[in-house]
């Protein structure tokens, strides 16, 4: 486990010769805020960052405080590009709008998260007909992933960082379930009282998902893309502006002890960006699963010509922990299940225009 101190150290070490592109998906608060900010301070601004959320005002302070290249520097940019990241079809507008205008992008991020994902007493659909706790921390990301994939191959056949990191909640070899992916069933029958009142088990069922949608999601884009560098980390307990957990009235009281003994184990989003940012450099290409120190819990570096295999029906195919034939530590997939989930994504997001 590094150190804080040596997470430091070995980011201080990141000196790239040309200009690094980085997308910041939910870079105007929490994690990604404190990585965008870690990374503008370690290139001294030399760098394109562009953060993405839904605060224009926000986005503005962070990238006032980045520090400025001096004068007659070129290629460097700082900007906030909106979006409403429960809707698909925004997603796909600001993708649409980065690939028309950006030839790379070294870095993306992943953190963008809500309130509405974070309830354990409320859920519901998006306006698209999503689930609440999937559509940003599972669906948002899927999108992002295919869709600028093609600018991470561009930085990667420059010989550039070409790195895709989700922030979630690895590590824990979350199985993926094998119906009802959409928790379409769950939301019907959740065991729920009284509104508001006790925990939700579709709103519970929603949280410990995402986390293992998101090993599915980054397994199936590494094992298609050999060269390039696919994380999913857990960035621990933070004390971010969105951390709080919504429990409904009955528990609050508990939700308040909680909260106070959270304080004792928490660390602040800066801290906690050291790490992070630890894992998005410490990696060239593969499969990483990490710790909330950026530590390593399991990786796989796929030989350059491996092809992906996701269809057969093996025995292997269907066990979980185990990618194209690797057993994978903290990893909930199978060959089977991510194949599954992969074709009702595609399903799901085909009839959202
Ligand atoms: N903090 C923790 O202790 C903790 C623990 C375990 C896992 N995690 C996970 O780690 C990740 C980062 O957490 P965090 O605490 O840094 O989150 P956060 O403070 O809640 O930040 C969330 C980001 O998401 C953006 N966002 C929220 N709603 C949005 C929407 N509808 N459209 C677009 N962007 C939206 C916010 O920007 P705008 O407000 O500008 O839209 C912000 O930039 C999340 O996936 C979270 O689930 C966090």
């Amino acid at each position: 486990m590094p150190t804080l101190a040596a997470a430091e150290a070995s980011n201080a070490g990141f000196a790239p010769s040309y200009i690094p592109v980085a997308v910041f998906a939910g870079g105007t608060s929490g994690v990604g805020h404190a990585m965008a900010e870690a990374l503008a301070r370690q290139t001294k601004g030399r760098a394109h960052i562009v953060l993405i959320g839904r605060s224009a005002e926000a986005a503005e302070k962070i990238i006032a405080g980045f520090p400025k290249p001096v004068d007659g520097d070129e290629g460097w940019a700082h900007e906030f590009v909106p979006c409403d990241a429960n809707s698909m079809a925004s997603v796909r507008r600001v993708c649409a709008g980065l690939r028309s205008r950006l030839k790379r992008i070294n870095f993306l991020v992943m953190t963008a998260a809500g309130p509405r994902g974070n309830s354990m007493v409320e859920t519901g659909e998006t306006d698209e007909g999503l689930d609440d706790h999937l559509s940003m921390r599972y669906f948002s990301r899927y999108v992002y992933s295919k869709e600028l994939l093609p600018l991470l191959v561009s930085a990667r056949e420059q010989g550039q960082h070409a790195h895709l990191m989700t922030v979630l909640g690895a590590g824990f070899g979350v199985k993926l379930a094998s119906s009802d992916l959409g928790l379409v069933e769950a939301r019907r029958s959740s065991i729920k009282f009284l509104q508001g009142v006790v925990l939700s088990v579709a709103a519970l069922k929603g949280m410990i998902r995402g986390v293992g949608y998101n090993d599915g999601l980054v397994a199936w884009f590494a094992a298609q893309h050999p060269n390039i560098a696919f994380t999913h980390i857990h960035p621990g307990q933070v004390r971010t502006p969105g951390a709080i957990l919504e429990a409904g009235w009955l528990l609050s009281p508990l939700a308040w002890v909680i909260t106070r003994l959270r304080h004792l184990i928490t660390v602040s989003q800066d801290e906690c960006a050291q790490y992070m940012l630890h894992g998005l450099l410490d990696a060239d290409r593969g499969l990483f699963i990490r710790d909330n120190h950026g530590d390593i819990v399991s990786a796989h570096v796929f030989s350059p010509d491996h092809t992906a295999r996701f269809v057969d029906d093996s025995p292997t195919a269907r066990k979980a922990g185990v990618l194209n034939g690797v057993q994978m530590k903290g990893y909930g997939g199978s060959d089977a299940t991510v194949a599954a989930l992969m074709k009702y994504t595609e399903e799901v997001l085909s009839e959202i225009k």
